[in-house]
């Protein structure tokens, strides 16, 4: 017997509402009590920014933290405390946010991109090598939805080629690759504290790293060129102003505690419903097991096949399966090179050469991922129960049994 669908006015699958942020009045008060102190910024009263960066250095095994104003910025001033120089070519995916490829433009490099192993939708190896020439300063493997890109690999091209690694570990805050924290692996490592990120003040970003060089510029670039011992209106390097608050730093300070229960959460939720999901004709969990230990699921992604389901096309299953209680989508609509900012070079004053063009960038798995197969399932429902696990498996039976 088929079930009408919930799209259709059928009733929903998966009834739980999944929340995010998740916060109790422990968090309430830790900023009441920063907002009652009047101690709300910084450099000058920046002692609880100090003590957040020390926490999350900690908890990610890095002798290093630099807290600013987002995942974006953090990438940009890692990238240019690098050393890079204008025209120096750095290797990314296009399968990832904007922000990893646009950071590349403002510190008036390249981006070249590479495509992703159909297996993780993280950055091909073996694709790297290719694309390395004699102008490549620097690679930026994204730990895409938090899964681990393969770090070994990528950290042997990198020394046999002097290139420098940028971790973007926007998604991945608490994953592990061969159990140590991703972002602690490259010359850098940076992450997102935005809104629907698996560590959230709203908005916010970190820098870590082992390098006491590269923590010095990054440190300085976030606090508009300023160096320790200097004088205030005292100013070495083009930074700007990108230092968080205090009200946010406690915030994150307060969510840290509860990230290692939470990701411990995601990864068996994750586990579990790759069992129930490959059991699904036309439905295919991405791989696991090149070296992740732990998967911090921000995103839960599984391919879809159409000819399993009636050809009905990715984006209508996606809607169906959101209408059903499934906190998913599409994920995204096109490769990077795609976009109108790399299709027509629209870089504004960014010194990139005449030569460069995205016109005839073609990476076959990212294009299959973005047009046909790719769903994504949010960080926030990965918290749900084992039972919502199964109602997920359910609702996409359910669409399965509805449209063949
Ligand atoms: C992979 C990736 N890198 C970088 C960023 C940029 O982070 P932010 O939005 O904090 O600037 C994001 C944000 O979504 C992201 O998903």
């Amino acid at each position: 017997m088929k079930t009408e669908l919930a799209i259709n006015g059928g009733p929903k699958t998966v009834k739980t509402i999944f929340p995010w942020p998740i916060f109790d009045q422990t968090d309430i008060d830790e900023v009441a009590n920063i907002v009652k102190s009047g101690r709300w910024g910084n450099p000058d009263c920046g002692d609880i920014v100090a003590r957040f960066e020390k926490e999350f250095a900690d908890f990610c095994g890095s002798r290093y933290a630099i807290a600013c104003v987002n995942g974006s910025v953090a990438l940009r001033i890692a990238l240019i405390a690098c050393s890079v120089k204008p025209g120096d070519e750095v290797i990314i995916t296009p399968y990832t946010f904007i922000a990893t490829a646009s950071i590349v433009l403002e510190a008036n490099c390249v981006p070249v991109f590479v495509d992703i192993d159909p297996d993780t939708y993280n950055i091909d190896p073996a694709e790297i090598e290719k694309a390395i020439t004699p102008r490549t300063k620097a690679i930026i493997p994204v730990h895409f939805a938090g899964q681990a890109c393969e770090m070994d690999k990528i950290m042997s091209i990198a020394k046999s080629h002097g290139l420098k690694v940028i971790e973007d570990a926007c998604h991945a805050h608490g994953a592990e690759y061969k159990s140590k924290k991703l972002g602690g692996i490259g010359d850098a490592g940076c992450f997102s504290f935005q809104s629907s990120k698996n560590l959230t003040s709203g908005e916010g970003g970190m820098v870590i790293t082992d390098d006491q060089k590269l923590f010095d510029m990054v440190d300085s670039l976030r606090n508009v060129g300023r160096v320790k011992g200097g004088q205030w209106y005292e100013h070495h390097y083009l930074g700007c102003n990108y230092r968080i608050t205090q009200l946010q730093a406690i915030l994150l300070s307060s969510q840290l505690k509860r990230l290692e229960e939470q990701t411990r959460k995601r990864h068996e939720n994750g586990t579990y419903l790759n069992s129930l999901l490959e059991k699904i004709d036309g439905i295919e969990p991405l791989k696991r097991g090149k070296g992740e230990t732990v998967h911090s699921y921000h995103i839960y992604i599984f391919k879809y096949d159409k000819s399993k389901f009636n050809n009905l096309p990715k984006p209508e299953f996606a809607k169906m399966l959101a209408a059903e209680g499934v906190p998913c989508f599409m994920g995204y609509p096109q490769p990077l090179y795609r976009q109108p900012l790399f299709r027509n070079r629209n870089f504004m004053c960014y010194a990139i050469p005449e030569s460069v063009s995205y016109k005839d960038v073609s990476c076959q798995v990212t294009e299959k991922a973005c047009y046909e197969e790719a769903i994504w399932i949010m960080q926030n429902a990965m918290l749900g129960s084992k039972e919502d696990m199964e109602l997920f498996a359910e609702a996409i039976r359910k669409i399965q049994n509805a449209v063949n």
